[in-house]
């Protein structure tokens, strides 16, 4: 069992946990996560490992509430225990020093992209942090990617802090003017996809990370298949991390949209209807295998 041992509020909506795990934190590495079951029989949830401290042998996640399981995790007190954590899953970040790097992150993304920035600082890059969210109300995790980026630009959609407008508006505007090395995105995949037209222009190598549907975690159901360079990929082993430049968007979004429909027809016990949007043909496939 994996003890709670701090729970707090980060923005609306999004709490960060630390837990006891003594032997994930030892491991664990930038970019890979966990699987989280809070209690016997619920669905296990795919979090990054945002935070690790090895002499208290806890590690730390972040997560937005917005299912029945993200809810019943939301809500579980400090000294109250975890059914289950399995982990680090996922393929460790490529870190390496790459002089100028731009770390882009809206949203929940953020939370991805700190353990990221701290690596590629740690290990001498020039870290550039952009990072954005709908409102100040929803801005998450600031002041540490302050720590550890040395320039920092913030984004709001509704202008209630720092510069309003996307954090794609800062990022093309900064891309433009000085000599970037590497670019690191995660978030939407509008952003990501933007993103990675720009510098796949320009010929700057970039990594995204992919949050498709994950179930077993392990690489058998199948659920979080992406296609990169014209191959599928199970984001839960090969991933997260991809080379933005061959991952498919159109693949991947439509994939998305089929499952998140998938799982409306499921919760409401209807066939998906296959002339619904251009995801409908594939979702109606998928509930062939799920149905039962
Ligand atoms: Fe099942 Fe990746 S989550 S194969």
């Amino acid at each position: 069992m994996f003890e709670i041992v701090n729970r707090q509020i980060l923005s609306e909506g999004i709490k960060r946990i630390d837990v006891q795990a003594k032997d994930i934190a030892r491991k664990a590495k930038p970019g890979q996560f966990v699987a989280v079951c809070p209690e016997e029989g619920d669905e296990k949830i795919p979090l990054t490992i945002v935070d690790t401290d090895t002499s208290r042998g806890t590690i730390s996640f972040i997560f937005h509430e917005k299912g029945q399981t993200t809810g019943k995790l939301g809500s579980l007190p400090i000294n109250e225990s975890i059914y289950s954590i399995v982990g680090p899953l996922g393929s460790p970040a490529r870190i390496e020093k790459k002089g100028n790097v731009i770390c882009i992150a809206t949203g929940v993304g953020i939370a991805q992209i700190l353990p990221i920035a701290r690596a590629y600082s740690k290990e001498g890059s020039k870290v550039i942090g952009i990072i954005g969210a709908k409102s100040k109300r929803k801005l998450m995790l600031e002041s540490q990617m302050r720590i550890c980026c040395n320039k920092i630009f913030v984004a709001t959609e509704d202008g209630s802090y720092e510069r309003k407008g996307l954090a794609t508006d800062i990022f093309k505007k900064i891309i433009n003017e000085q000599e970037v090395n590497l670019v690191y995105a995660i978030g939407s995949v509008e952003m990501m996809e933007a993103v990675c037209s720009v510098t796949k222009e320009k010929k700057i190598k970039t990594f995204v990370q992919l949050n498709p549907v994950m179930v077993d975690c392990m690489g058998m159901c199948g659920s979080c298949r992406v296609k990169v360079g014209g191959e599928m990929k199970h984001a839960c082993i090969e991933g997260p991390e991809f080379d933005g430049h061959k991952v498919d968007f159109k693949e991947f979004k439509m994939r998305t949209q089929a499952l998140e429909e998938l799982d409306e027809c499921h919760s409401h016990k209807l066939q998906p209807n296959p002339q619904k949007k251009e995801s409908g043909p594939l979702a109606k496939y998928l509930w062939g295998f799920l149905k039962d």
